[in-house]
């Protein structure tokens, strides 16, 4: 499995599938059900959001339980975030954003992180620190396909997650980009599916989403 190699690099993760679902979970239980059926259908890599919670105890059930699958964390704003996400397991960190004190943390620490981005003088100053693999976010808010073309012009070496108002309906539009590895979203690990258990749902969701 590729995680087995050790720390896995930010182009690798991106490039573990099409699409990478994000999720919330209220309930750590459902942790290894999920990572289980996102796995039947054929997605390899998630992250689990720190909005809640259950979100590192999630993270340390499906990298004991669910080796198979690369888990990482979401919504990452802090240093003790990111020390937190590796002491529980998970092999990425996403943020939403960037800040000086989170690149300083991100630059020695000890899984790589995937700062988000939503204009050109950010992602200058995540360049200018070195990271060249990119969360766009919000995408769709932020200017969508449209803006990912016109920062491929100036950033040809900058490949991006683009996510926030992505779909099953819209995806393809992103993964057809020269800078676009993966998109992320929240339309596979639905909640409501989540909440009453229905793993099969996930499972033919993720089947689709995973389809290049
Ligand atoms: C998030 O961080 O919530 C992601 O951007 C997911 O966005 P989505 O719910 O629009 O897919």
């Amino acid at each position: 499995m590729a995680h087995e190699r050790g720390r896995l690099s930010p182009l690798e993760i991106l490039h573990t599938g099409p699409v990478l679902p994000v999720v919330v979970l209220r309930n750590a239980e459902h942790a290894v059900p999920l990572a289980k059926a996102l796995l039947a259908g054929g997605i390899r890599v998630l992250e689990i959001t720190l909005r809640s919670g259950a979100a590192l105890e999630a993270i340390r059930r499906i990298c004991s339980e669910v080796p198979e699958i690369i888990v990482g964390a979401g919504t990452v704003l802090t240093p003790d975030d990111l020390r937190s996400v590796a002491q529980a397991g998970g092999k990425f960190a996403i943020s939403p954003g960037l800040t000086p004190c989170l690149f300083a943390a991100a630059h020695d620490g000890p899984i790589p992180l995937i700062p988000g981005v939503a204009t050109p003088s950010e992602l200058m100053l995540a360049q200018e620190r070195g990271f060249t693999e990119l969360k766009f976010f919000p995408a769709e808010a932020a200017g969508g396909v449209a803006m990912l073309k016109a920062l491929h012009g100036p950033f040809p070496r900058i490949t991006f997650c683009p996510t926030g108002g992505i779909s099953q309906d819209n995806c393809k539009n992103y993964l057809t980009l020269p800078n676009v590895a993966c998109v992320g979203g929240s339309w596979i690990a639905l909640p409501e599916l989540i909440e009453k258990g229905e793993w099969s749902g996930i499972t033919k969701l993720a089947a689709k989403a995973a389809e290049r």
